[in-house]
């Protein structure tokens, strides 16, 4: 992610989050800190973006930041190549553990990470604006072989072209 997507991604962010969305200077101050975070964006062949996510690297802990995909484009793997990512480079920078929050009422998430080995370790009550409780969920990185097999039949990946722009 870099700040020319910060337009658009904050557009799609809006859209995605009417509860809690980040203020557009929130995505500028996490750019800024290259040294403890890493966002990436996800485009399809087009170039339009169909996903972002962000990482906090603080070690010994990692946290996703956040993590989206348009609705048009849920559930063909687009988030499960965004959490590669961001797990990939939390392992990269020496972390131990990967944690998150999910909203208790956002199953499709809460399915993604625990697909993923994610474990829920606590609740905070209450956490969002909304009244909503937020779980938290961890994965130790020692356990961590890579993302799970998702292919076609023929072992082709069945969802098509897809760019993962990193932010440098
Ligand atoms: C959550 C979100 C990022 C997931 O992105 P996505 O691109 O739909 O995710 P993927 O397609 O890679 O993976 C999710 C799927 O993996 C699926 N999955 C879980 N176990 C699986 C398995 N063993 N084999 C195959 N798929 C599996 C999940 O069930 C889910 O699909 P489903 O909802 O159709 O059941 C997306 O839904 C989103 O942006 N939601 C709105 C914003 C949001 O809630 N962000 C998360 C904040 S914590």
């Amino acid at each position: 992610m870099t700040a020319a997507d910060l337009t658009e991604v904050h557009r799609l962010e809006t859209a995605l989050f009417p509860v809690d969305a980040w203020p557009l200077q929130m995505f500028r101050d996490e750019l800024a800190h290259a040294d403890t975070r890493a966002y990436y964006v996800a485009e399809d062949g087009d170039g339009r973006i169909i996903g972002y996510a962000g990482l906090m690297c603080v070690l010994p802990i990692a946290d996703v930041q956040t993590i989206a995909v348009v609705p048009e484009r849920e559930g063909a793997g687009v988030g499960s190549r965004l959490l590669t990512l961001l797990i990939e480079e939390a392992r990269r920078r020496g972390a131990a553990d990967v944690l998150l929050e999910v909203r208790r009422d956002n199953p499709r998430a809460q399915r993604l990470y625990q697909w993923f080995g994610f474990r829920q370790i606590h609740v905070r009550p209450r956490y969002y604006r909304d009244g909503v409780d937020a779980l938290i969920m961890q994965l130790p990185l020692h356990e961590w072989q890579g993302p799970p097999a998702r292919t076609g039949a023929d072992g082709a990946d069945p969802h098509g072209p897809l760019t993962e722009k990193d932010p440098s």
